[in-house]
């Protein structure tokens, strides 16, 4: 059968054969067995009715099996046996282009190039799913090759309920993933009722079939490390003054591997700690680390010397983070810049490793004695937060990335809280800390709308690509001609990644780039496209971003951290900018509840949008893609946050038709006096 023929198969009338369990895969680790005996079943039955009757004496050992073994049913029987990658756009099978355009994206999303656990339909986060196993895939990719544009696909949580009558410009696919009712939003519910077959964790990009590899990391890392030397002080990327300042941070994985290559990028030393090997080695072979040490003392010396000579370098520490913070204490050696990327969001199953235990005992004892091992990180956490309160009080600018470092070491007792302590109000941080939102990405980038705008195209050429990078560039120097003196710096590094893009070879998978733009430029660069597209110059291509951005996520920890008038609990903007999305244009939306920081911690959501040259692309993009900013814009300035006040003023005049309701200022001394 052709690869056409098999998409349009959907699930097989006759079984295939069993697939062998292939162990040269990155497979998803067992997971937690909660069921119970009568929930097993339910699981069984809830994950038959994907398949005719005659087979279902056949396949209900094999999936009890694979529940047993794996604690879920990937039915890895229906795997396809194509490969599995992002083809251009022509070779789908499909009745409308959309809907190809989204097939294309899918496949992407469990390329085996992209995706961390393939097999298990895992893209990227230890769980960020496309689908909960292969029958919904192969639904899904029979129902869009089906699909007309008077349809639109419905999908809960990876599984396909059907397609339904709608019209032309009504989205192609709205997605849901993980949607719970609030009580039942616990880790241990995800755990319970995605064995059961009922929801998943889509993660940001994994779910909204959005991901693009490692390259969208790799830019907002960058940004991040940059601005944060700039905040010191210390920007070696964009003068002298800062060169040899030194950046210590922790995490080789999925995002913290980014660490290491923007801090190149930024033009300072770098020092990352990662306990796992195989992480060291990953990240060293691909050139994202220059450096590979093992031995405290080799490595406070090879840090002198590098400060000392003002070297652009990247070291990977093989061994436990918390040994270097307190070893370079020893050393009197001043650390700059510090943060942490191990995964607190998980810090029982992996996340983090204390400090004491090798890795493969840390590995040995969370399986075997998981009380101790959560004794043993939090003690962990407790000495790594006293090591760094010393190099603080020393002058080091630290803060957290978004990985939980500061909630999880504050619940296990270290001193980690800010003047208002554990009782700070809403208007207050809690954390001795900031968060890089509340000091960096939130007041720099997503308070004036820059956010991470990508696009992918569909012909699937490398010279499209180059088209649209070009094209890209030239509209960001047309506006960066007469852009406030607010934002100067944001295009100027939005231009300096761009035009670096091509040399820096960040493509894995499709043919994709990401550039942090905002809402002028999102509109004004896919306008551009749009009318090149329509010239023949290139084919279409789609929009999409990233949810960790201006409005697609509430996260009171992480995206919208720096939002001060107790509004960050609340999710009203991220299922504002969805719902708002859905009816301006979008091709696909999608809504999640988990994200990278934890199931019951964020709400985010995203779209996808196919630009084809036509009319209606050109008004579905300027309608959504100008909500799809100002929606948060607008949130952030009535939270009294002063760049957005700037933007959506700017936005207003830009946009007569926009009227946003303004904030008014208390003077604090009335309050004093109350
Ligand atoms: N990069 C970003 O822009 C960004 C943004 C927001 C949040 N985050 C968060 O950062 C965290 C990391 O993400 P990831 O995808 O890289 O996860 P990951 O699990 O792939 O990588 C974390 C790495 O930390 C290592 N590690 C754990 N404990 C350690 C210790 N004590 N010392 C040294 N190394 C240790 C692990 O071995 C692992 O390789 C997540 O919590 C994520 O949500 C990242």
């Amino acid at each position: 059968m052709t690869f056409q023929e098999q998409i349009l198969e959907g699930i097989p009338e006759e079984l295939p054969p069993v697939k062998p369990y292939n162990t040269n895969v990155n497979h998803a680790p067992k997971r937690k067995e909660i069921l119970t005996p009568k929930e097993k079943k339910l699981a069984l039955r809830n994950a038959l009715r994907y398949f005719d009757k005659k087979h279902h004496a056949a396949l209900l050992p094999e999936f009890a099996g694979e529940l047993e073994k794996y604690g879920r049913i990937y039915m890895y029987r229906f795997r396809p046996d194509y490969e599995m990658y992002a083809r251009p756009i022509d070779e789908y099978p499909a009745r409308c282009r959309q809907a190809a355009a989204i097939m294309l994206m899918i496949q992407n999303n469990l390329d085996h190039a992209v995706a961390q656990h393939p097999h298990e339909l895992i893209t990227y986060g230890g769980n960020g799913a496309v689908f909960q196993n292969w029958a919904q895939y192969r639904l899904t990719m029979k129902y869009l090759a089906e699909m007309t544009e008077e349809q639109t696909l419905v999908m809960y949580s990876g599984h396909p309920l059907g397609l339904f009558p709608s019209h032309k410009e009504a989205p192609r696919v709205v997605v849901t993933n993980g949607m719970m009712i609030p009580n039942y939003s616990k880790p241990d519910d995800w755990e319970k009722f995605n064995a059961l077959g009922v929801t998943q964790y889509g993660q940001m990009t994994a779910g909204s079939y959005m991901y693009i590899g490692p390259q969208g990391i790799v830019h907002g890392t960058t940004i991040t490390v940059m601005n944060a030397l700039r905040k010191i002080g210390k920007s070696p990327s964009t003068g002298n003054e800062g060169a040899g300042a030194l950046f210590v941070t922790s995490g080789l994985g999925g995002m913290s591997g980014a660490q290491p290559k923007a801090g190149n990028i930024a033009g300072c030393v770098t020092v990352c700690a990662e306990v796992n090997p195989k992480a060291v080695h990953t990240r060293h072979s691909q050139g994202w680390v220059d450096e590979v040490i093992d031995d405290p003392d080799t490595l406070a010396e090879r840090v002198k010397t590098a400060k000392a000579n003002k070297e652009i370098v990247s070291i990977a520490y093989q061994g436990n983070v918390v040994d270097v913070w307190e070893h370079f204490h020893n050393k009197n050696i001043h650390i700059d810049l510090g943060s942490d990327q191990t995964s607190l969001h998980n810090p029982w199953a992996g996340g983090y490793y204390p400090a004491g235990l090798d890795f493969e005992e840390a590995n040995k004892m969370m399986a075997d004695d998981p009380e101790k091992f959560r004794e043993c990180v939090q003690e962990s956490l407790r000495r790594q937060a006293v090591a760094i309160n010393k190099h603080t009080e020393q002058g080091t600018y630290f803060f957290d990335y978004g990985n939980a470092f500061l909630l999880e070491a504050s619940r296990a007792g270290a001193d980690v809280f800010g003047p208002g302590g554990e009782n700070a109000g809403p208007e207050e941080r809690e954390f001795r800390y900031p968060s890089y939102v509340q000091d960096i990405m939130g007041p720099m980038c997503f308070d004036y709308g820059f956010g991470p705008f990508r696009w992918v195209c569909t012909s699937g050429k490398p010279e499209d690509l180059a088209r649209t990078d070009a094209i890209a560039c030239e509209v960001l120097e047309e506006i960066r001609k007469n852009s406030p003196e607010e934002i100067q710096q944001q295009m100027a590094d939005n231009i300096r990644w761009i035009k670096g893009a091509q040399e820096n070879k960040l493509v894995v998978g499709s043919q994709a780039r990401i550039l942090y733009a905002d809402a002028e430029g999102r509109m004004k660069i896919a306008e551009a496209f749009n009318n090149a597209i329509a010239r023949g110059e290139i084919g279409e291509v789609v929009l999409g971003r990233d949810h960790h951005d201006v409005s697609g996520t509430d996260s009171p920890y992480r995206e919208t951290s720096n939002i001060y008038d107790g509004s960050r609990f609340t999710a009203d903007m991220a299922i504002h900018n969805v719902i708002g999305d859905s009816f301006r244009g979008a091709t696909w939306v999608s809504i999640h509840n988990g994200g990278g920081v934890g199931w019951g911690e964020v709400i985010n959501g995203g779209f996808g949008m196919v630009l084809d040259g036509s009319k209606e692309a050109d008004n579905r993009l300027k309608s959504m893609l100008f909500w799809d900013v100002n929606n948060g814009i607008a949130r952030r300035s009535w939270a009294r946050n002063e760049e957005a006040v700037f933007a959506v003023n700017r936005a207003m005049q830009a946009e007569p038709r926009l009227k946003v309701t303004l904030s008014n200022r208390v003077d604090d001394t009335l309050l004093e006096n109350i």
